[in-house]
């Protein structure tokens, strides 16, 4: 299997490697649960991802956008916790994903939307200071599970906003004492031109798309991408992701490039540029 390659983030790597290493080196005796913050397709998830299979270490992902207070219809968190139960005894990290979503409401319901925040941050409080917590199980009963080996992450862009410390924090409505408890916070570097350009001559996108357009030739089309990631460099706002689009962009519509034509892509039967 390819080695996973992450591009332009070794500092955040390292720093977070750090942190994995002292969770596990201690048994989870040390928990320094922490934040991670960076623009969207910086690689945020990817790391996080990344760093815990190579640590060998359990990972259970939940999605902060689509959990609400309890009480609420939809998914609570103590519903989401439930696969925890297969990590008893077990050192585990639970990855807080799209937690900025918590706070960004857009134009939802806003007191509803703050309640919610409010609620689920609570929830939270709770969780990171027990040992143990009560999750949904069958015919609607809840029971405990223990808790006292999982480190926590929460990751998210957060409007994209550069260097996000403490106090952005708070302004976007992360309560103090959620802070207060965890208090680290990471930040995935903005991938600069020369990243994009290695991340595209490393995709295995782009060789799954030669090896079936055999008539193709790669340095074109890595030379037309780069061309256009430089020009767009400025108002791209997709991150590494704008590489897949730009790649399937190429060969499906013959060689022409553009975001803007996303919507009208025309697919052809003919394998053929
Ligand atoms: N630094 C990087 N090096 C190599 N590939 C990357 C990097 N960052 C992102 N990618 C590619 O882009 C994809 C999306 O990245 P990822 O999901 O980690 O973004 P994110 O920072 O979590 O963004 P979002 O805030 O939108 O969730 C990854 O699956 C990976 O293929
Ligand atoms: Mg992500």
């Amino acid at each position: 299997m390819k080695k996973t390659q992450i591009v332009g983030q070794s500092q955040v790597m390292s720093e977070i490697g750090k942190i994995l290493d002292i969770f596990v080196a201690s048994n989870a005796k040390i928990r320094p649960h922490f934040i991670l913050t960076g623009a969207s397709g910086s690689g945020k998830s990817y790391t996080i991802k990344s760093l815990c299979k190579m640590k060998n270490l359990e990972m259970l992902e939940i999605n902060a956008a689509q959990i609400t207070k309890e009480g609420t219809s939809g998914n609570s968190l103590s519903k989401a916790l439930v696969p925890l139960e297969n990590y008893t005894s077990k050192n585990v990290v639970v990855f807080v994903d799209e937690f900025d979503k918590l706070f960004i409401s857009g134009n939802s319901n806003s007191s509803l939307a703050n309640e919610i925040t409010i609620g689920v941050q609570n929830e939270f409080l709770k969780i990171l200071e027990s040992k143990y917590t009560s999750v949904y199980g069958n015919y609607g009963k809840y029971h405990d599970i223990d808790i006292s080996r999982v480190l926590f992450i929460f990751a998210g862009a957060f409007n994209n906003e550069e260097k996000i410390t403490l106090d952005k924090l708070r302004k976007f409505g992360v309560k103090t004492e959620f802070l207060g408890r965890v208090g680290l916070v990471y930040n995935t570097n903005k991938l600069t031109l020369e990243d994009l350009y290695t991340i595209l001559e490393n995709s295995e996108l782009l060789n799954t798309y030669l090896g079936i357009f055999t008539d193709v030739d790669r340095d074109s089309v890595v030379k037309s991408i780069k061309e256009y990631l430089k020009k767009n460099y400025e108002n791209n706002t997709l991150g590494a992701r704008i590489i897949n689009t730009l790649i399937n962009q190429y060969f499906i519509k013959g060689g022409r490039l553009g975001i803007e034509d996303v919507e009208d892509i025309t697919f052809q039967t003919k394998l053929d540029l």
